[in-house]
């Protein structure tokens, strides 16, 4: 048998496996790495079965999204405050809770003896009785009808409660109550701990959704239609590795969230058309508009980032999409260097990089990393993206603006800046999608169409 650190030994209790594989993706993503990232690391070097990779990724995503619930639980729960704990033990405390907290497939009593045991195992020997005895602390606290871990002068914060309860950095609750009303508030942070839907948009050059459903359905999968996306379908109970599926392979479908499905058609991309799409990696969307085109005129895929973009150019074999020419470059400045291109486009996508505050759900480390600073800096950025793209497009051309945010200052104050900017501008329809306002809407995502005039 391997030795590898995340593979069970013969004399190792059961369960042991799955939950050392997410304490060592909480650890990776503490010391910097993407959460993903680091769980398919951990995933490409075990041979766990496939219920164990489910579990291991059920728990270090959940565990990651629930930092601060968790931590505020173990402030409550112990003498040593969560961040002054030994990293190492906070990580692991986080798994175990976790599984008290939110997962209602491991009984109390595993969650507790698994985490004595990784501590044990792990190197925290002699802390191992700190572990039982703040996990037991916790059932006690519950059992007593303790649900939310705050003193009562905290718990009369309403953006301490909501940021606690739903795990949410500080900055973004307070910044919530400001925007939604506080039910709604509260419904976006639920959604934002909810493992999203995996959707599929089905390429109608190469197939149909009732063809596609039918071959997945007898590979064991069940797929359904997505309500107002001709394309859309959506994938029940799956994980791991897609690629295997039955047509993804032949370019019958890609993946691509719902809402997101969404921003094509807005441009109501015509055959043989010129369409730029300026932050096109990894391609999700200038693929989408190629098929929408019957892959007839020319979609230009821009990116800045050279890797992400070669994913552009492999989604586009593999779709079967010739109509899509893939260039590296950055959109701020690409009337400045192709002068040419100034009024040749009768489309543009303008798919911005924002600060993803409507794909929490997806990634679950996002919400950890993204700060007001780094907002600040975003929204200059989608100003000199607009700034710099907006004489590319030809009279009565089309824009459309879009983000997997919901800010307003990447959003609706964004656009209303421009719009009074650029009175030959005049916006046709926006809207803001928010996670948990729709059930089964999808992500959060806002888009604007602008029409060029005269
Ligand atoms: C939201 S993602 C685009 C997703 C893509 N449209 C899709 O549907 O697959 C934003 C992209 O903007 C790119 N980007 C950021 N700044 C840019 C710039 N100045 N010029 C071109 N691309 C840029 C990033 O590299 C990133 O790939």
């Amino acid at each position: 048998m391997s030795s590898t650190p995340t593979a069970a030994t013969a004399a190792e209790p059961k369960g042991l496996a799955p939950r050392r594989l997410a304490w060592q993706v909480l650890q990776a993503v503490a010391a910097g790495a993407y959460a993903d990232g680091a769980l398919e690391r951990e995933l490409g070097r075990t041979s766990l079965s496939s219920s164990d990779r489910g579990l291991a990724t059920e728990l270090a995503y959940g565990a990651i999204r629930q930092r601060r619930l968790l931590d505020a639980w173990l402030d409550q729960l112990g003498k040593v405050p969560a961040e002054r704990q030994p990293p190492k033990l906070r990580w692991l405390l986080h798994i175990g809770l976790y599984q008290l907290l939110a997962s209602d497939r491991v009984p109390p009593s595993a969650a507790v003896s698994t985490t004595v045991e990784l501590a044990k195992r792990g190197g925290l020997g002699r802390l191992a009785p700190v572990a039982n005895g703040l996990l037991r602390a916790f059932l006690r606290r519950r059992e007593a009808g303790d649900t939310l871990p705050l003193t009562p002068a905290q718990a009369a914060d309403p953006a301490m409660a909501l940021g606690v309860r739903q795990s949410l950095p500080p900055w973004l609750a307070a910044e919530l109550l400001g925007w939604l009303p506080a039910e709604r508030a509260e419904a976006f942070g639920q959604a934002c701990n909810t493992p999203p839907s995996l959707d599929l948009r089905v390429n109608g050059l190469r197939s149909n959704p009732t063809e596609v459903c039918a071959a997945l359905a007898a590979a064991g999968v069940e797929a359904s239609p997505i309500e107002g996306l001709p394309a859309g379908l959506t994938l029940s109970g799956r994980s791991g590795d897609l690629s295997r599926l039955p047509g993804f392979v032949e370019g019958h479908w890609c993946v691509q969230d719902r809402a997101a499905q969404r921003i094509a058609p807005l441009l109501d991309p015509q055959p043989g058309e010129r369409i730029l799409d300026a932050c096109a990696a990894p391609g999700g969307k200038s693929t989408h508009l190629a098929e929408l085109m019957g892959d007839q005129g020319l979609v230009l895929a821009l990116d800045r980032g050279e890797a992400r973009l070669r994913r552009v150019t492999r989604n586009a074999e593999r779709l079967g999409l010739q109509s899509i020419a893939v260039q590296h470059g950055d959109a701020t400045a690409l009337a400045q260097q192709q002068p040419e291109l100034l009024a040749s486009f009768d489309r543009i996508l303008v798919d911005a990089p924002c600060s993803g505050l409507g794909t929490l759900a997806r990634h679950a480390d996002a919400r950890w990393r993204i700060d007001p600073a780094a907002i600040d800096e975003l929204v200059v950025l989608q100003r000199e993206l607009l700034d710099g793209l907006l004489p590319l497009l030809k009279p009565q051309g089309r824009l459309v603006y879009a983000t997997c945010t919901v800010h307003p200052r990447e959003n609706n104050q964004l656009i209303q800046a421009v719009l009074a900017e650029y009175p030959q501008l005049q916006l046709q329809q926006s809207w803001q999608l928010w996670p948990g306002e729709v059930a089964g809407a999808g992500d959060g995502f806002y888009a604007a169409l602008l029409q060029q005039q005269g």
